[in-house]
């Protein structure tokens, strides 16, 4: 056990480059990377709709910021009602700030907005508490793009990106540091290298990153959160500095500088753990989950050790609010199908553990261009992948290139009806109802009754997948409405099936008469 452990963090180690090309390994179909005529996703239209959560969790006290997720031709007026006190809406950008009130309790709010095209409300149920994540957290991550290229420039873009394609309108709000952004110990690089921690002891980060403060101001201002990365070792996985004996004062210095949003990657934590056994592997989450959940901030946190002592039956307990449950989801080899279904499959035996501000985290989603290349995943694959996490519950955060994303990738990442099945507030994962070597059924049931499922194809033809209501535990008519397409298929008594092509998936939401 301790062996394979040192093996995969040997493993994890030699990551930093290896990774594009790992993720990337797998052959191009032979058609091109899919292109607008692939698009399944109807496009917004120009009235005002509002996206994104239903529920918030935050602590009670600490600074509030939430842009409210919304489509639609600019201008838009934003108003909302039953905000608590404390709390503001910028009636132009939507941005809502402040500081939670400061005693627990739970606010009905209802959002609307308007323009000269229509009008949208949405209710948004903010919980005052000690329960973060209330949905999975969605956003970018740099890691498949930039590993240990990225810089300050980079990170703002990408929030400017985030914002300019419209992600952010549906729902992604995150920009997360992943390794690389402090000191290499040992470095002769200039920007790399130097004392790896300022006078007070904390955390410096390295040449590329000249103002942590102004980076996740410039990201606030925009009404997007901003997230890092450390590791509970001396190194991180590609040899920067890590917290090791130092984690009180990286965390305050993290929350100092304004992130709201810390991966915690276990790495060279081998050398020191000082054992295997599940005592061994909580206690430098539960150090670091401790400290964090003190802070005078809402951190959202993220243990990173790859599902290591079925890291699902405890994170939450720590004061993790997701956890890595595989390996790199980029460095996962394909066999007659691509990574992310292995990946999302292992990943979907831990439906039971996940729960609002717990959630399993599979890894990114690497999907269009990541790093120098195309994913090399098909359009179907694409489809497949974004719907596979959406039905787990997943964090959605994306990790290919933002500058390179072009109109299919954002088609697959922001559809709103696939997205309101990962945000759904009941925050159920999907249940493997069957599973072959030629298909896959999930199935997650949604706060208004009705359920989300997916039939996928992972057989090399076409094929009629089939779902009966026996195996959904369902009875009586449905209406049966397509995700992808957002078109409703008419009703279905006793079973549903479709044709799904290789590697494809249909999702549809099936209605009862309660829904
Ligand atoms: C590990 C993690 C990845 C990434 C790299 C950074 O491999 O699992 O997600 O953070 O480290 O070095």
């Amino acid at each position: 056990m301790r062996r394979s452990r040192r093996v995969l963090c040997r493993l994890t180690m030699t990551m930093t480059l290896l990774a594009l090309a790992a993720a990337t390994a797998r052959p191009t179909a032979l058609a091109g990377p899919p292109g607008e005529a692939d698009i399944l996703t109807p496009r917004p239209g120009p009235a005002p709709a509002i996206r994104g959560p239903k529920a918030y969790g935050c602590r009670p006290g600490h600074p509030f910021l939430h842009r409210i997720p919304c489509t639609g031709r600019r201008p838009i007026r934003f108003s909302a009602e039953g905000l608590p006190a404390g709390l503001t809406l910028d009636a132009d950008t939507g941005v809502i700030s402040g500081r939670a009130p400061s005693a627990p309790g739970t606010f009905a709010v209802v959002l609307s907005a308007s323009s000269e095209h229509g009008r949208s409300t949405r209710p948004l149920r903010i919980v005052v508490g000690d329960t973060l994540a209330l949905t999975p957290p969605m956003g970018w991550n740099d890691w498949y793009t930039w590993t240990d290229r990225i810089t300050d420039a980079r990170m703002r873009s990408a929030a400017d990106i985030l914002i300019g394609t419209g992600m952010a309108d549906f729902g992604y709000e995150y920009i997360n540091i992943d390794d690389c952004w402090m000191v290499r110990p040992g470095s002769s690089d200039p920007e790399l290298g130097g004392p790896a921690r300022d006078d007070a002891g904390a955390m410096r980060p390295n040449g590329r990153f000249p103002d942590m403060k102004a980076l996740t101001d410039s990201i606030h201002a925009r009404g997007l959160k901003a997230g890092l990365y450390t590791s509970p070792g001396r190194t991180t996985c590609a040899g920067f500095a890590g917290s090791y004996e130092h984690e009180e004062v990286d965390a305050r210095k993290y929350a100092e500088w304004g992130f709201d949003f810390l991966k915690y990657d276990w790495c060279s934590y081998t050398d020191v753990a000082g054992g295997s056994d599940r005592a061994h592997l909580v206690k430098p989450y539960a150090l670091m989950g401790g400290l964090v959940g003190r802070l005078d901030r809402d951190i959202v946190f993220n243990l990173c050790q790859y599902g290591m002592g079925n890291v699902w039956e405890w994170g939450g307990d720590v004061g993790g609010q997701c956890w890595r449950t595989t390996g790199d989801v980029g460095l996962e080899k394909a066999d007659h199908l691509p990574g992310f279904y292995r990946v999302g499959l292992s990943n979907a035996a831990h439906a039971r553990n996940a729960a609002p501000g717990r959630w399993n985290d599979p890894d990114y989603l690497l999907i269009g261009v990541v790093g120098k290349e195309h994913c090399g995943l098909t359009a179907n694959e694409e489809h497949s992948y974004m719907s596979m996490w959406s039905l787990m519950a997943a964090p959605l955060f994306y990790s290919g290139d933002m500058e390179k994303l072009d109109a299919f990738t954002l088609s697959v990442l922001c559809n709103a009806e696939v997205i309101d099945v990962d945000q759904d507030p009941l925050g159920i994962q999907a249940r493997v109802v069957r599973k072959s070597e030629s298909d896959l059924v999930l199935a997650k049931p949604l706060e208004d009754g009705s359920i989300a499922v997916g039939l996928f194809n992972l057989g090399e033809e076409p094929r009629e997948l089939a779902v009966s209501w026996a195996e959904l535990k369902l009875s009586g008519e449905h209406r049966v409405r397509d995700l992808w397409r957002q078109k409703d298929l008419g009703t279905a008594r006793e079973s549903y099936s479709a044709r799904v092509d290789r590697h494809g998936v249909m999702l549809v939401r099936l209605a009862g008469p309660r829904a």
